[in-house]
């Protein structure tokens, strides 16, 4: 007996009494149906693995905020390279604490800098690892803003010309690849012009396109010893309330130039990942940030939830929204998790 029709976007169906002829669960039953069904697969060739790079030699030091993240000197770098290499990880980042910070963050596009020191025995080493790179001076300059200062002011226009010399010293230092992520007006093109003037047209960039100003980056700040001495980064970085906006920001460092763009943070901006994704089609990464790798670490720690089964929930949960590349200081454990899944 039909007891009810109901309207869908599919059309209409009848409802029986016995009403057995929808069960959602039946593909539910079998972890053989599950996984042929299922939507989302993680591999680690969405990963790209955050890295610290400090100055000595032999230096492995946890980060007390991100515990299994450590500031590593070059040689320690490189070591922690290949295993990134053998779980099949194709690419890392590099962020540097450099021996000296001052008013201008030098040593951010000094040839012989950190950075630039570790980009080189990597690329000896490994070359088949993808090298990518931050570009910003935070932490670099000694009020750990970043770009240049004038009283109150952190100025665009001087700032991107010097995140422009950056770029250009970690081309010529052998990256495979430029991030920008200081979130500053005209940034992507100065770096495309720099790069195309000295012959790196090749050399693709990936924009923190749509990064916003937000509290779950505390724990890089301690990693990266990159907080700001006063004010913050609001007059450059994005209100958490907008998601319109980021579509703008987006929009224009495509037309700049950028080849890949990056949403920032992941897991508060699932929404913004999708409409970008949406929108623009282009190859698009998500920031599962600092904060967001410590709240599941400290609540592991605690024994409040399963580590391992949030991780992976995590980070399918930001390819689901739309992400094609996940930067994450989880990206080794689950390279780990998928081979042995394997
Ligand atoms: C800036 C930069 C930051 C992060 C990546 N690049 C910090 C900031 O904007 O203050 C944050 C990454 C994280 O929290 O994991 N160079």
């Amino acid at each position: 007996m039909v007891i009810e029709e109901t309207k869908t976007s599919l059309g209409s169906y009848q409802k029986s009494d016995t009403d057995t002829f929808k069960r959602l669960r039946r593909l539910r039953m079998t972890e053989s149906f599950r996984s042929m069904v299922r939507e989302t697969e993680l591999s680690p060739n969405d990963f790209i693995y955050p890295l610290f790079v400090v100055p000595g030699k032999g230096v492995r030091k946890e980060v007390k905020s991100m515990p299994g993240v450590f500031q590593l000197s070059v040689d320690e770098t490189v070591k922690e390279c290949r295993e990134v290499r053998s779980l099949k990880i194709p690419a890392i980042i590099l962020f540097g604490i450099p021996e000296h910070k001052d008013e201008v963050g030098s040593e951010a596009y000094d040839p012989n800098g950190i950075v630039q020191q570790a980009i080189r025995a990597i690329k000896k080493d490994i070359p088949e690892l993808t090298v990518i790179t931050d570009v910003c001076l935070c932490e670099y300059t000694s009020h750990g803003h970043c770009g240049i200062v004038r009283g109150e002011e952190i100025v665009n226009d001087e700032s991107i010309e010097l995140l422009a010399k950056e770029a250009l010293t970690h081309a010529e230092a052998g990256a495979d690849m430029v991030a920008p992520s200081d979130m500053f007006d005209g940034r992507v093109s100065a770096i495309r012009r720099i790069l195309d003037e000295n012959k790196f047209l090749k050399l693709p960039i990936m924009s923190y396109a749509a990064k916003y100003a937000s509290g779950f980056y505390g724990p890089f700040r301690d990693a990266a010893e990159s907080t700001p001495k006063f004010g913050d980064r609001r007059s450059h970085q994005m209100d958490p309330a907008n998601s319109n906006e980021a579509l703008r920001e987006v929009e224009q460092d495509i037309l700049e130039g950028a080849d890949i763009v990056m949403v920032k943070p992941a897991l508060s901006y699932l929404d913004v990942i999708r409409r970008v994704k949406d929108r623009f089609s282009m190859p698009t990464a998500a920031y599962n940030v600092s904060g967001e790798y410590s709240m599941i670490k400290a609540a592991a720690r605690n024994g409040w939830i399963d580590e391992q089964r949030v991780m992976m929930e995590v980070l399918t949960s930001i390819k689901r929204a739309g992400a094609d590349l996940i930067l994450t200081y989880f990206a080794k454990d689950a390279a780990r998790v998928l081979k042995q899944a394997a």
